[in-house]
């Protein structure tokens, strides 16, 4: 088993295993195209960001009720907790559920509700709202609003879906409205985007962390600002393996590169369910690929630890 550390980047729809999606969608008398585990997990192959989010799209129409993101995130924080996590900071997307008629109090109270029951194991546990930006910034800004009343349910806001023609720029008001009502502010760049994505979400929406950022690599001088003032980047091992956003052998991971660079990255899951693996698999796997040795894997954990959005005090007590 690994050691301790913070997992940064996990969509919370991207945990919905098939055992679970097959009980909530005969729970919920949602139609499946199978309903044999292996089936559905031979339909999680994926080459590039799109594919992949069709089918997690189509998977979240079994989420109907508080009960049903109560549960998927229980499952997700027992998983957690067995891979070594002791904070989590976890991503939801509530358009895809309001925009199917469920409403955000469930969303919302239901994941609660998994959060309150992981603290009360011991681990220090957060969500993180997501706008997907495929839907605009009239819809993020929307949500947001519908969210507020639940604010303290939340410690920030982020940003994901299709990347490409949706740059951070068009989510200047709602970041601007998030950073005034004392939020933190994350978004994914550089995933499929460029450089330009990164920079923006940056300058324009104030991010505090960048989710993936691997294409940030591309451009010298971003690389230097990245390092210069310490932004942390989310990096996701087997997410860029199954959606070819790092070269298809572990091997060829970016990362040493990236820690050469002297950038602050830490190793993340993202979508484990769809992807192949949580955050112990993700740091095994590019241990084993890139022979990294006992010294960089305490260093990726104390990443993780200095990029969380976690109180000084339990930061200190971790690394
Ligand atoms: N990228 C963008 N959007 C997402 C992802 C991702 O890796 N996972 C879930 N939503
Ligand atoms: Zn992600």
């Amino acid at each position: 088993m690994m050691g301790p550390t913070a997992e940064l980047h996990v969509h919370i729809e991207g945990t919905l295993e098939p055992d679970l999606l097959v009980r909530l969608a005969r729970r919920n008398g949602i139609d499946l195209p199978t309903y044999d585990v292996d089936e559905l997990r031979a339909t999680y192959a994926f080459t590039r960001l799109q594919d992949f989010l069709d089918v997690y799209e189509a998977n979240t129409a079994v989420l109907r009720t508080d009960e049903d993101f109560a549960e998927l995130g229980e499952m997700y924080f027992r998983r957690a907790a067995a891979a070594g996590v002791v904070r989590a900071e976890v991503f939801f997307d509530p358009q895809a559920h309001v925009r199917r008629g469920v409403p955000i109090e469930a969303v919302v109270e239901g994941l609660g509700a998994a959060v309150d029951a992981a603290r009360s194991r011991g681990m220090s546990a957060d969500l993180i709202l997501c706008f997907l930006r495929d839907l605009g910034p009239e819809a993020a800004m929307e949500v947001f609003e519908a969210a507020l009343p639940l604010r303290d349910r939340f410690i920030g806001v982020g940003l994901d879906s299709t990347e490409v023609g949706y740059p951070p720029s068009l989510f200047r008001d709602v970041y601007a409205r998030a950073a005034a009502e004392g939020l933190h502010r994350v978004a994914h760049a550089g995933e499929e985007g460029g450089p330009d994505y990164v920079w923006e979400a940056l300058d324009v929406l104030g991010v505090e962390r960048i989710d993936h950022g691997n294409r940030a690599l591309e451009d010298p001088a971003l690389v230097a600002r990245l390092r210069d003032e310490g932004v942390a980047l989310t990096v996701c091992p087997l997410s860029n393996l199954a959606l070819r956003t790092a070269p298809p052998e572990l091997s060829a991971h970016p990362l040493p590169v990236m820690l050469e660079e002297g950038l602050l990255v830490s190793i993340h899951s993202d979508d484990p369910a769809y992807f192949g693996g949580y955050v112990d698999d993700n740091l095994q796997q590019v241990r084993d690929a890139l022979q990294l040795d006992d010294e960089t894997m305490r260093r990726l954990a104390e990443n993780s630890f200095v990029s969380s959005f976690a109180p000084r005090a339990q930061v200190d007590g971790w690394i």
